[in-house]
């Protein structure tokens, strides 16, 4: 497993305690995955996590897979979802798209909230076992964010306050973002019972332009882009701004038109 990988599994030791009072209640992206799923076929999500996103996938009937590096998110995802893991309408790895493919078929892939910036290194490689996993004319999804400190001035390095709800009171913690080249630095600290709890992640963002290419190499045919959530107006990369807003892309796994 690579350094960057390792890190990632520190961060969320970390950060799943916190995960769901951070964003367990953002729902604007639904209407889109709702959109892209049809109901009751097979779909994988890569970095479910505590399952916000399998709970959707569940509601539309589709056999559905999750799949996480963090054990945390893992267990959290587990104690969540006991029927569904019973009947096996949900299931649930540690797998790494970075080792290979899965080895199980399926008609969506589903990359949501900013999963594939944690993939630092070898993103063709990993792509192109998604790829592997989708039956022809399947598709793959990936929602890509453009960091805040490149969009609104100000926000680069200053220090922001802000709460979270945890095990039922409301929690302060401080907030910043940092450039450093391609990465964008999160550091926050969390004020626990008078301990503090520093949590550092570090993704990778990417142009529309370099996704499209990345998902060329992984051998994907046909790809979209929508800023932010939006479905009606998936179109080329060429239509898209460069690094202005967060992004989704749709790749189908099918040949180029
Ligand atoms: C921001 S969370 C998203 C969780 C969930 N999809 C959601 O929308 O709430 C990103 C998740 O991706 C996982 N992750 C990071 N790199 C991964 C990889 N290479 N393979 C699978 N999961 C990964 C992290 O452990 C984390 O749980």
């Amino acid at each position: 497993m690579s350094g960057s990988q390792q890190e990632t599994i520190a961060t969320y030791r970390r950060f799943a305690a916190f995960y769901d009072g951070y964003v367990g209640r953002f729902h604007d992206d639904f209407g889109f995955y709702e959109a892209f799923c049809p109901p009751g076929e097979p779909v994988v999500e890569i970095g479910c996590g505590t399952g916000r996103i399998l709970d959707l996938l569940l509601r539309l009937g589709c056999p559905t897979t999750g799949l996480d590096i963090s054990p945390e998110m893992l267990r959290l995802a587990r104690e969540r979802f006991p029927p569904a893991l019973r009947t096996g309408r949900l299931e649930l790895s540690d797998h790494n798209y970075s080792n290979g493919p899965l080895g199980k078929k399926f008609s969506r892939a589903i990359a949501s909230f900013y999963t594939l910036n944690y993939i630092h290194e070898g993103l063709p490689d990993f792509l192109a076992g998604v790829r592997t996993d989708l039956v022809p004319d399947g598709a793959f999804l990936a929602d890509l964010f453009v960091p805040v400190a490149l969009t609104r001035p100000g926000f680069d390095g200053a220090w922001v306050d802000k709460a979270v709800q945890f095990n039922g009171q409301t929690v302060p913690f401080r907030d910043r973002r940092l450039i450093d080249g391609s990465f964008e630095i999160r550091e926050q600290v969390y004020l626990v019972d008078d301990r503090e709890i520093r949590i550092e992640t570090r993704r990778r963002f990417h142009t529309p332009a370099e996704m499209q290419s990345t998902l060329e190499e992984a051998g994907f045919g046909e790809i979209l882009f929508a800023p932010r959530y939006d479905y009606p107006h998936l179109g080329p990369s060429s239509d898209m701004p460069d690094l202005d807003t967060n992004y989704v892309v749709v790749a189908w796994n099918r040949d180029p038109s």
